[in-house]
């Protein structure tokens, strides 16, 4: 039997359709959520991480053939509500070039494709909940339709859980960009405090072996009162 569940954490989750941000009002579920417990053939069924193979941890190549922009490496933690470690975890990634185009049909922003980037990487966490990216920093892109709002350097991220009906979908900001400030998404989270959770920290330069990238530390909380805001 369906058990209705609570409302979202209204300071740190997005409660809805947000003025400005017009996706909202096809992304939000137009009926009170209910909580379905999991039937045994879902927890005994194939698990995700045996389904979903790796796909690169290194998305800015090197060399002749390397992506344009700057090196980067995120260094990813995914841990539950008490912090621990969450080892095998299928952590998806994905965002635009430098220059802020996706690689998608769908992407109409007049912005040159970068022929070395690839945009997307699947990884599954090590014993310490630890996934490593390698990628250039994502530019910053003009949102369609919109009275001149410009996304900020963003990087998606989709975390599977042990079955198919487990899954966060969030995004993570760079620390002192100017549109962090007025994006609709990222703002949608009303709390400051739960807000700066969805912003990396740069690890200071030269406490890194990687001289030649800026490394950010990120934690993606799957659930739990300090949970990573679903961002789709
Ligand atoms: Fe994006």
């Amino acid at each position: 039997m369906a058990i209705r569940i609570e409302r979202r954490a209204a300071a740190t989750q997005a409660q809805g359709i947000e003025p400005g941000y017009a996706q909202t009002a096809r992304r939000w579920p137009s009926q009170p959520l209910v909580l379905r417990p999991h039937t045994p053939s879902e927890l005994s069924g194939p698990q995700v991480q045996r389904c979903l193979p790796e796909i690169r941890g290194d998305l800015a190549g090197y060399g002749e053939r390397r992506a344009l922009g700057q090196l980067i490496r995120l260094r990813v933690r995914v841990v539950d509500e008490d912090g621990a470690p969450l080892p095998g975890t299928v952590v998806e990634a994905w965002h635009c070039n430098a220059a802020g185009k996706y690689i998608h049909p769908n992407d109409s922003h007049d912005a040159p494709v970068d022929p070395n980037f690839y945009g997307a990487a699947r990884l599954a966490a090590g014993d310490s909940g630890l996934v490593e990216l390698r990628t250039i920093k994502p530019g910053a892109y003009p949102v369609p339709d919109t009275n001149g709002w410009w996304r900020p350097p963003h990087v998606h991220f989709s975390v599977w859980g042990r079955v198919w009906l487990s899954r966060l979908v969030t995004q993570m900001f760079f620390p002192g960009e100017p549109l962090n400030d007025a994006d609709a998404i990222l703002n949608a989270i009303r709390d400051p405090e739960a807000r700066s959770r969805c912003i990396a920290r740069l690890v200071p330069a030269g406490r890194s072996p990687h001289f030649n990238e800026l490394v950010y530390d990120y934690q993606l909380v799957v659930r739990g009162r300090k949970a990573s805001p679903g961002m789709p």
